[in-house]
């Protein structure tokens, strides 16, 4: 049997990047996955058709997370095409870097809304589903997952990324808050702290061969990730192998939180 046979799962930003990876892996385990996209659907649907092809079951959904509205919409449309959500996975990020002195308001909003209000807007309607439903133990000892896709940087401080890392900084106590709540209804609550993984968010640096070289500095295990690295882990915190884990953050980044600097310095 599949670890996530019978459960729905929803991947939030799940048409690019680690939350794609993250929507197939969930298919593959059994789940029947709703894969969020912001604005265009093409990608999306790509996604839905490599898990329906490999023999599981996917809607792409559109919602703007920052959006209130959209994102009840979504959790509507999704319950009722499955039933129920057991699994969310709040993974849609932006960046949108400047100087600190040059930052504009419409970069910080914009940043602070998808990644941070994006994650609240979307686990508050998660868990209302899952008290609403209760643990059905057939499927899960838990009543629901959710899994942040935060980052290294929820703990590495990122000149020049100040919303960024204001907002991975949010979900670290976001996730260990709601956690701490919710254990008591048996609703589990960690983040996965991916370091440099190869997508769209940093193709800039990692496209180019003095910024992959300048990257690898930074990562003890010396290769820049890839999104297979992570999905895994997704998979492994929405199952009952993990039952007992619950407001932790699990690291998937070579060893760039082992502060390389110090391999020689200090
Ligand atoms: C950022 C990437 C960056 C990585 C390591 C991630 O959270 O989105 O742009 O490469 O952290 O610094």
């Amino acid at each position: 049997m599949k670890p996530l046979e019978g459960q729905t799962a929803l991947v939030t930003g799940a048409s690019s990047g680690i939350g794609a990876q993250i929507a197939i892996a969930m298919g593959a385990a059994g789940a029947q996955v709703g894969v969020n996209y912001p604005f265009d659907q093409g990608p999306a649907d790509q996604v839905v058709s490599a898990i329906t092809r490999a023999g599981g079951a996917a809607i792409a959904l559109q919602a703007d997370v920052s959006r209130e509205d959209q994102v009840i919409q979504m959790f509507q449309t999704l319950i009722g095409m499955y039933g129920t959500v057991d699994i969310l996975v709040s993974n849609a990020g932006i960046q949108k870097d400047a100087a600190f002195a040059e930052m504009t308001l419409a970069q910080w909003n914009a940043v602070l809304g998808v990644n941070l209000t994006g994650g609240f807007l979307c686990a508050r309607e998660a868990v209302k589903e899952f008290l609403r439903r209760g643990v059905v133990p057939e499927r899960s000892r838990a009543a629901g997952k959710i899994i942040f896709t935060s980052s290294v940087h929820e703990i590495i401080p990122w000149a020049g990324h100040a919303n960024y890392a204001t907002s991975k900084g949010g979900i670290m106590l976001l996730m260990k808050t709601i956690a701490q709540e919710l254990a008591p209804q048996k609703i589990r609550v960690n983040s996965i702290g991916p370091g440099a993984i190869k997508t769209a968010i940093n193709e800039s640096v990692w496209s180019d061969p003095q910024g992959a070289a300048s990257m690898c500095k930074l990562i003890p295990y010396g290769r820049i990730g890839e999104t297979t690295d992570v999905a895994p882990v997704a998979v492994w915190l929405a199952s009952d192998a993990s039952d007992y884990v619950t407001g932790t953050t699990i690291f998937v980044d070579g060893g760039m939180l082992l502060y390389p600097g110090f391999r020689t310095g200090g």
